[in-house]
């Protein structure tokens, strides 16, 4: 199916400003299931994992639904119980950015983690565009196994790092113009 980004300004939780995603893919596999469908996310669960990780430690709730709502995210469900996560940041035309992945600890070494990075790859979104990024400093195994190679090169990727992740977003000083 080609895919058809929408600029609609309300998601499935009827929040404003979010990206609509356009139409929703799931995956199957036994009892398990991959979905695009933000409404299916257990907020707490995600907001639990990520809060002691070590790339998002601490993140407060608000940020990561206001991170949620204008990301493609991707839920894995055992049954209807979360058990793993990824997030894309794109621009839905030619970028994205691979995030927060994981899989809850007592399902880990199953090939979830592979399945997941295929699903999202799958994607006819993601399929589409002209590049894909990632940070990582765990895992590297996961990524290459689904074809993302390390670029290795210096002076090439460039970074702008700030400590904002423990500033909830609505205290954010966003000016209005920039003279
Ligand atoms: C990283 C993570 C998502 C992987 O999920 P997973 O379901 O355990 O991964 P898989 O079972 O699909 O394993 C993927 C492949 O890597 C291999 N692998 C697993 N652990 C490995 C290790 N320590 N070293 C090398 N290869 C490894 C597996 O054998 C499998 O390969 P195979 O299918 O050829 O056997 C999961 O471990 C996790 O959530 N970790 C904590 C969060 C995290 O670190 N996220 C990444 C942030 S960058």
């Amino acid at each position: 199916m080609k895919y058809q980004p929408r600029s609609v300004i309300a998601d499935n939780n009827n929040q404003p400003n979010a990206v609509n995603d356009g139409p929703l893919f799931t995956w199957h596999k036994g009892a398990l299931t991959i979905s695009t469908d933000r409404r299916l996310l257990d907020i707490d669960f995600i907001h639990h994992f990520l809060r002691h990780s070590h790339w998002a430690q601490g993140i407060d709730r608000a940020t990561l639904e206001h991170a949620i709502r204008h990301s493609l995210c991707f839920g894995l469900y055992r049954k209807k119980r979360q058990i793993g996560f990824a997030r894309v940041v794109t621009d839905h035309a030619t970028f994205a950015w691979l995030s927060d992945v994981f899989i809850t600890a007592e399902y880990r070494g199953n090939g979830l983690g592979q399945w997941l990075m295929r699903s999202c790859l799958e994607h006819p979104l993601m399929s589409g565009l002209h590049r894909i990024m990632l940070y990582a400093s765990q895992a590297p195994w996961l990524y290459a196994k689904a074809g993302y190679e390390p670029i290795n090169q210096p002076d090439r990727v460039w970074t702008i790092t700030q400590p904002a992740i423990d500033q909830p977003c609505g205290a954010l000083h966003i000016p209005q113009s920039v003279h």
